[in-house]
């Protein structure tokens, strides 16, 4: 397996690459489906139009996660439903809790303005977590952007929490929609193995110089 690379490509056809029971844990932020645009740039995501390829993504997660491991999916209250109905129908997994991210500050917009997303931890078997202080509500600075950087770049320090929460040294960890790769960034730093995949060449560019692999 290809690991410590961020792959170009369509996530759900390189997760049927890789061997069932590999990977110990998965931390992703797929789009959301929900076809909007974001910020001021109306800027846009590749394959947000519609949800069902995260019901894809969800198959494979749970095919290729070693027993006893999780899930940390970020979502938003608009596609939280619709994410929970199709894992309890159609998933083995079960569903752990929902960790809410709140932002240091608000976003773009007017009447009700953006301050949290949600974060919901799948669980495969009965996986161990090792912090004894880790809030269902996690503060964390939300990080802006413009019309170069991603609508959604999502911060280290949050994401460094949950690689200590649910790994450790040397396991394998997987982000399939790794944007500008901000989990393999955490991993390097936290000494964890990692795999990102992701469809669109400018974010995998970035990425890559990120983590120091061309
Ligand atoms: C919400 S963003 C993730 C941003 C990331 N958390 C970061 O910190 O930069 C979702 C990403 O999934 C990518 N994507 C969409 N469909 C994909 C697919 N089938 N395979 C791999 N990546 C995909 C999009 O291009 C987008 O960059």
């Amino acid at each position: 397996m290809n690991k410590n690379k961020i792959i170009y490509g369509d996530c759900i056809k390189k997760m049927q690459k890789i061997p069932k029971n590999s990977i110990n844990l998965i931390i992703t932020d797929p789009p959301y489906g929900d076809n909007v645009g974001y910020g001021l740039n109306n800027k846009k995501i590749k394959n947000n139009k519609n949800p069902l390829m995260n019901c894809l993504a969800l198959a494979e997660f749970y095919r290729i996660l070693k027993k006893n491991s999780s899930a940390y999916i970020f979502t938003n209250w608009k596609h939280y439903p619709f994410l929970t109905e199709f894992i309890l129908r159609y998933t083995k997994f079960k569903i752990r809790h929902l960790v809410v991210w709140k932002k240091h500050n608000f976003g773009l917009g007017w009447a009700f303005r953006h301050q949290y997303e949600l974060i919901l931890v799948l669980e495969k078997g009965k996986p161990k977590y090792h912090l004894t202080n880790f809030s269902d509500v996690q503060n964390a600075s939300h990080i802006n952007h413009n019309c170069k950087t991603h609508p959604h770049e999502k911060p280290v320090d949050l994401i460094t929490k949950m690689i200590l929460h649910s790994s450790k040294e040397g396991d394998l960890i997987l982000d399939p929609f790794c944007g500008t790769g901000a989990v393999c960034v955490a991993c390097q730093e936290m000494k964890r193995n990692w795999i990102g995949i992701e469809i669109d060449e400018k974010w995998v560019e970035v990425a890559r110089e990120r983590v120091g692999c061309l």
